[in-house]
């Protein structure tokens, strides 16, 4: 028996749909992200369907989102965004409250949360 990868522990489609509903619902409406609000679209619904795709692949999932984009990765998809410490930041925390918030195990959450700090601070501008 083969280990189970990060996508099936934390539930497959449905799990990761909804931690990512979770992370855009938080933030929609919390006030301590309105700065990484104002830098996405007024429509966060294809944002929340792309990041669903890539995170089922990234961990260890169904592949779509790559198919779907040769070539494309993480780093390219913010080209245009200008991501600064305090944005990185704020996505960094609402991830990791929309990880215990959908009951992922926080031993996996907390290795996940390692490597988006790392990611974040490879996106930074400033
Ligand atoms: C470090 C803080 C980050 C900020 C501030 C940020 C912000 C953004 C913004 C503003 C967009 C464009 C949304 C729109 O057009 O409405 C975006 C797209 C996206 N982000 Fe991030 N992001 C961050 C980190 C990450 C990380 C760590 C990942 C992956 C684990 C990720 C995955 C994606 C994906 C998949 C898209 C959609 C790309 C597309 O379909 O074109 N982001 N992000």
């Amino acid at each position: 028996m083969s280990e189970p990868t990060p996508y099936e522990r934390i539930g497959g489609r449905a799990g990761v749909q909804a931690l990512t509903d979770r992370f855009y619902d938080l933030m929609e409406h919390d006030p301590a992200y309105k700065a990484l609000r104002d830098l996405h679209a007024p429509d966060l619904r294809p944002v929340s369907a792309s990041l669903a795709d890539f995170l089922m692949g990234w961990l260890g999932g169904p592949r779509d989102w790559f198919d779907a984009r040769p070539g494309m990765c993480m780093m390219k998809a913010h080209t245009n965004v200008p991501i600064t410490a305090d944005t990185a930041e704020q996505w960094r925390h609402a991830m990791a409250r929309a990880f215990a918030d959908t009951g992922v195990e926080p031993e996996l959450a907390a290795q996940i949360d390692q490597i988006f700090g790392r990611m974040g601070q490879a996106l930074r501008i400033d």
